[in-house]
């Protein structure tokens, strides 16, 4: 029996799979509702004979599906791909995103990037009116860190938000470290007002390797609700 927050995933996830076809290479997102696709794509491996190659988005990702039996290739040996599938912590009406609660947005940016189409799957609670609420992760490099915290904040002053806490995630008592080896900062914004410029401003820094928001990437959010409603939205 799925709790109702499980469920809205699980229903998201399972209508996703009918983007992916036989032959297809596919980018497996990361996070909760991204672990979802891969156990329902996994069973159409194994019981329907679907044929795919899968390209994960993080060491997790890339564990759990070799356990359920899907083919994992790197994007390298995929160099483009059919469609990629992958969570989020936000979405707006223009279908911009906010990823990397996981701590994965970096290889998942690349990924989706690399693919046809990107279908994002969540449960009704990931859509805002305005990006921001969610803390926005940035990717740094651990060289200069303190010195990139510095060029953060100072770039922030200038921007149409409403909050300006940046904070370095941790995970226990140590630095979280990605699959990448960066450190990740979370910026406190509460209100991003013009993502486009927040994005390019960020990545400007040189330290900053890559930011959460997703702009002109995503092309269709499936959403699941308890209920086991989906809406699509494009
Ligand atoms: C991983 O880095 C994130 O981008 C995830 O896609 C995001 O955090 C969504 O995770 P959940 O599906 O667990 O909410």
């Amino acid at each position: 029996e799925l709790s109702p927050i499980d469920t809205a995933k699980f229903v998201a996830a399972k209508q996703a799979c009918e983007y992916v076809e036989s032959g297809m290479k596919v980018g497996l997102g990361t996070g909760s509702t991204a672990a979802w696709l891969v156990q329902c794509l996994g069973e159409l491996v194994r019981d329907e004979g679907l044929k795919i190659q899968g390209v994960p988005t993080s060491s997790r990702t890339a564990k759990l599906a070799r356990d359920v039996g899907i083919d994992v290739i790197t994007l390298d040996e995929a160099k483009w791909l059919d469609v990629t599938i992958d969570g989020a912590d936000e979405y707006d009406s223009e279908l911009c995103l906010i990823k990397g609660g996981g701590g994965a947005h970096l290889q998942e940016k690349v990924v989706a990037t690399a693919s046809d189409r990107m279908i994002v799957i969540a449960d009704a609670s990931k859509k805002v009116d305005t990006l921001g609420a969610f803390p926005l992760p940035i990717e740094v490099l651990q060289f200069g860190a303190r010195t990139t915290e510095e060029l953060v904040v100072e770039t922030l002053r200038n921007m149409d938000v409403l909050g300006r806490d940046v904070s370095l995630r941790m995970a226990g008592d140590a630095p979280f470290i990605t699959d990448e080896g960066n450190f990740i900062f979370d910026l406190h914004l509460k209100r991003i007002g013009n993502p486009r410029q927040m994005s390019l401003a960020l990545n400007q820094i040189p330290g900053v390797v890559e930011n959460g928001l997703f702009i002109d990437i995503c092309d269709v959010v499936v959403v699941g609700h308890a209920s086991g409603q989906v809406d699509v939205r494009d």
